[in-house]
């Protein structure tokens, strides 16, 4: 059992390439206002707190993570990914240590507030097994087939965000299941799910999002410079009133 405030430790994953976002240099490593994504994600983390972060990355830019990383306001270690998401995952848990509890958080979401941040750390200390922030789906959805097309009931949907918030002991035990069994996910609340643990959800935010394609870059240039200008790692707020006056 955890204490509600203990500090957690970072599983930040950024050994993907990024390919959706073009560009010469890998997603993680794309500065948006001065800074790069990475060490938007480690800071975003510390502000919510994190006292550690191990960050997981291509071996071959093992380098250039360790100049973005050089100012981040926790220690950094930095780990070798693997050919998935899963497999960077398993890797960066090796580095967490034994006991307590990981946030496991995409590099490619630098602006999670730190509230978010803080409500997956409080719900693993107040003892859950696995805590993930969520946000409600707000377009309408199809399921798509051969056959053509049908609606889904978008009030059954949450979209899913990081971090996710774990036990280390219990994260690992149920990737070292998934791997026995050759199970393919696309997140660490469906490795603890597989393995029969309740999986708890908490709120998500909008900033919180994944930049993955050239449009979302837009988006989080606007972010970072509201940060940037406000000097906080909250929410921006936004104001609809602003044009009238
Ligand atoms: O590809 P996707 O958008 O799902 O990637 C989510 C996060 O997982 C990104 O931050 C990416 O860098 C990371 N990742 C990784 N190792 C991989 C693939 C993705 O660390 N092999």
């Amino acid at each position: 059992m955890q204490n509600i405030d203990e500090p957690a430790v970072a599983l930040v994953v950024a050994a993907g390439s990024g390919t959706r976002l073009g560009g010469p240099v890998p997603k993680a490593l794309v500065e948006i206002g001065g800074r790069p994504l990475v060490r938007w994600s480690v800071d975003a983390l510390a502000a919510g707190g994190c006292d550690r972060a191990v960050v997981v990355v291509a071996a071959e830019l093992i380098d250039d993570f360790r100049v973005a990383l050089a100012e981040a306001s926790i220690p950094v270690e930095l780990v070798v990914g693997g050919s998935r998401r899963q497999d960077s995952v398993a890797h960066g848990l090796a580095a967490v240590g034994e006991q307590g509890i990981v946030l496991v958080h995409d590099a490619a979401r630098p602006f999670v507030p730190a509230q978010v941040v803080q409500a997956v750390r409080r719900a693993v200390g107040s003892g859950a097994v696995c805590a993930i922030p969520v946000l409600p789906v707000v377009d309408s959805i199809r399921r798509v087939g051969t056959e053509g097309s049908v609606v889904v009931d978008r009030s059954e949907l949450a979209a899913v965000q990081t971090p996710q918030g774990f036990d280390i002991a219990t994260l690992r035990s149920c990737h070292l299941r998934a791997a026995e069994l050759g199970l393919e996910v696309t997140d660490d609340a469906a490795v603890c799910e597989a393995a029969g643990h309740p999986v708890t959800l908490v709120p998500g935010a909008r900033e919180a999002m994944k930049v993955t394609e050239p449009f979302d870059i837009v988006v989080a240039t606007a972010i970072a410079a509201a940060r940037v200008a406000s000097g906080s790692e909250g929410p921006v707020a936004v104001d609809l009133n602003k044009e009238k006056q």
